[in-house]
């Protein structure tokens, strides 16, 4: 399906396998600015990167489901969604994974800047919980932001993730290991998110 979401301002489409896509996030992951908040600044992409790493989701040849976020019909960042082997979130055992049967997990960069703290990347995170629950039937989904990236843990907050606890090292940014608060919604934490 080409469209997988979207209301009056947001569309969320699945990333297509062509230059323009990959041309996206190219511009995207080689902007200091937003490849911070990825994987450094000294990890800036280029079209062969974005083509060895994207290239795969968008041909369909891994789990991860690549989207494209369009605010009023401009894409504006990406967005992906994956099914998730239960324990891949939950090291440290804090949730009792067996009452779940379909965990996913979900990342997401605004990769056009002026559109960073507008409730924009809430709106998103809030359709993508929406579809997944809905049109997936997912019982629980995480997200895992790094500590230090409090405005994604308020974005995350605020669409209905509680946290649960913080996995060390579990992600490199330039090169250098960061903890990671590990959040997660489940189905019936849905009126959460729907207030
Ligand atoms: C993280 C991201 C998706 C959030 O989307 P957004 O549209 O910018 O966020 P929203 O405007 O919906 O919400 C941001 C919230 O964080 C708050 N915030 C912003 N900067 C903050 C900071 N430094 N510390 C604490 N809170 C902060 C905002 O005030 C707002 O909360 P409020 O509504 O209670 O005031 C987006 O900023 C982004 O893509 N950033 C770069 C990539 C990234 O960090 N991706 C996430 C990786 S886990």
């Amino acid at each position: 399906m080409e469209g997988i979401y979207r209301d009056e301002l947001i569309t969320l489409r699945r990333m297509k396998d062509c230059l323009e896509d990959y041309s996206l996030l190219t511009k995207w992951l080689s902007d200091p600015s937003v490849a911070q908040y990825y994987e450094g600044k000294s990890k800036l992409y280029d079209m062969e990167k974005v083509l060895m790493k994207f290239g795969p989701y968008a041909r369909g040849e891994e789990r991860v489901i690549p989207c494209i976020i369009e605010y009023q019909n401009t894409p504006i960042g990406y967005i992906q969604y994956y099914k998730a082997h239960p324990d891949e979130y939950d090291e440290s055992k804090v949730v009792d994974m067996t009452k779940y049967k379909n965990t996913h997990g979900a990342d997401i960069i605004i990769g056009e800047t002026q559109f960073w703290n507008k409730g924009i990347g809430t709106n998103v995170i809030q359709m993508m919980i929406r579809f997944l629950f809905e049109n997936e039937n997912a019982d629980i989904i995480f997200i895992d932001p790094q500590t230090w990236n409090k405005r994604a843990i308020r974005c995350y907050e605020k669409s209905g993730f509680n946290p649960l606890m913080v996995a060390k090292n579990r992600e490199l940014l330039d090169d250098i290991p960061k903890d990671s608060l590990i959040m997660a919604i489940t189905a019936k934490d849905q009126p959460l998110y729907l207030l």
